[in-house]
C-alpha cells in the first residue's frame, strides 16, 4: 500500500484577482488534510473509493472531467503506462468541500502523488504541481494555480501568474481563524461570476484587480517585518474589495462583523467566497473569545491555525 497526504489552504491576500495575474498570498492548513491510500488489487480496473463524497466507481466511468479522472489520467499519461494497472484507490478527506480551503487541489495533490509513487515513478513536486493544476483547469476553467501551488509545496507562498513561486517569510507566527459560514460555495461559480463582471466593464475592474494586487504586496511587507495589527488593517481593506467584487455574501459579512466587535485585528473571506470559510487574524490571547463570539454568531466550525 502507498499513502500520501496533503493540507488543505487558505488565501490570506489577493483571491481572485490572481486569476487576472495579480499577486496573492496563500498559508497551508495542516488541520485539515486530504489523504490517498493506493494499493494492488486482483479486481480488474481502478477502483475509487472516496465516502465523503459517497463515490465509489470504476474510474473509466467516470466524465472525462471529473477531477479525480482527469488526476488519473494525468498521471498514466504522465508515466506513459503500457496498460492501465489493477487497483484500488481510497480517498479521505477531512477539508470540506466547496469551502475556500482547497479540497480539490489536495485530493489532486495526494492522489497524483500516492498513485505515482505506488508505480514506482514518484513525481517530483514540480511534476505534481503541474499535473495537479492541469486537472483543476479541467474541473474548474480559469484557476490561477495559487491553490495547487501552495498545496503541492505545503508551505506560505506569495504567488503570481507566470512567476517562480516564492515563499513567503514571516517575521512574526500569525494567528488566524477559519470559520465556516456553513455554506456550500463552488470557486468555480465564483470565479466565472467575477469574470462576468469583468467581461462587462474591464477597465473598471482592472483597476480593483490592481488596488487587491497592492494590498497583497503591502501584506507581504508587513508579515515579513512581523506587523500583525497592520495585516489586521489590510485584511479588512480586502474583504470591502472582495464585497465590491460580489464575491461576500450577509452571513459571511456578519462573521466577519462579529471577528472584528469582538477583538481580531482583521477578518475577510479567503478563497472562492459566496459562502465557505473567512479568515479573522488575532492576537493570541483573544483567539478563544474571538472563536467562541464566532460560534454563538452562528459559525459551524471555527479552526485555529498558525502560519510560522
Ligand atoms: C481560490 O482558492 C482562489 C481564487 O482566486 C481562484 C483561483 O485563484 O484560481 C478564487
Amino acid at each position: 500500500m502507498t499513502t500520501a497526504s496533503a493540507p488543505g489552504k487558505i488565501i490570506l491576500f489577493g483571491e481572485h484577482a490572481v486569476v487576472y495575474a495579480r499577486p496573492a498570498l496563500a498559508a497551508p492548513v495542516f488541520q485539515a488534510q486530504a489523504k490517498v491510500e493506493v494499493r494492488d488489487s486482483s479486481r480488474l480496473g481502478v477502483w475509487i473509493d472516496a465516502p465523503n463524497i459517497s463515490l465509489r466507481a470504476e474510474y473509466s466511468a467516470l466524465a472525462p472531467t471529473h477531477a479525480l479522472r482527469a488526476a488519473i489520467d494525468g498521471v498514466f499519461h504522465a508515466l506513459s503506462l503500457p496498460a492501465a494497472p489493477c487497483l484500488n484507490i481510497h480517498i479521505q478527506s477531512q477539508i470540506p468541500v466547496a469551502s475556500g480551503l482547497g479540497s480539490g487541489a489536495a485530493v489532486s495533490v495526494a492522489l497524483i502523488r500516492a498513485l505515482s509513487a505506488h508505480l514506482g515513478q514518484p513525481l517530483s513536486d514540480e511534476q505534481v504541481n503541474a499535473l495537479a493544476y492541469q486537472t483543476e483547469t479541467i474541473y474548474h476553467g480559469t484557476p490561477s494555480g495559487i491553490d495547487n501551488t501552495v498545496i503541492t509545496y505545503a508551505r506560505p507562498v506569495y504567488y503570481r501568474r507566470g512567476e517562480p513561486i516564492q515563499t513567503l517569510r514571516v517575521g512574526a507566527p500569525l494567528h488566524l481563524l477559519i470559520a465556516d459560514s456553513g455554506i456550500p460555495a463552488p470557486t468555480r461559480e465564483s470565479v466565472a461570476a467575477v469574470r462576468q463582471l469583468w467581461q462587462a466593464d474591464s477597465a473598471r475592474w482592472e483597476a480593483v484587480f490592481d488596488k487587491v494586487g497592492q494590498l497583497a504586496q503591502a501584506a507581504r511587507a508587513a508579515l515579513q517585518a512581523g506587523l500583525p495589527q497592520e495585516l489586521g488593517h489590510l485584511m479588512n481593506e480586502n474583504h470591502a474589495l472582495l464585497q465590491e467584487m460580489t464575491v461576500s455574501c450577509s452571513r459571511v459579512d456578519a462573521l466577519v462583523e462579529t471577528a472584528r466587535n469582538s477583538g481580531a485585528w482583521g477578518a475577510k473571506v479567503s478563497g472562492g467566497g459566496r459562502g465557505g470559510n473567512l479568515i479573522a487574524l488575532v492576537a493570541p490571547g483573544s483567539a478563544e473569545s474571538v472563536s467562541a463570539a464566532l460560534l454563538a454568531a452562528g459559525a459551524v466550525r471555527v479552526l485555529q491555525t498558525e502560519v510560522a
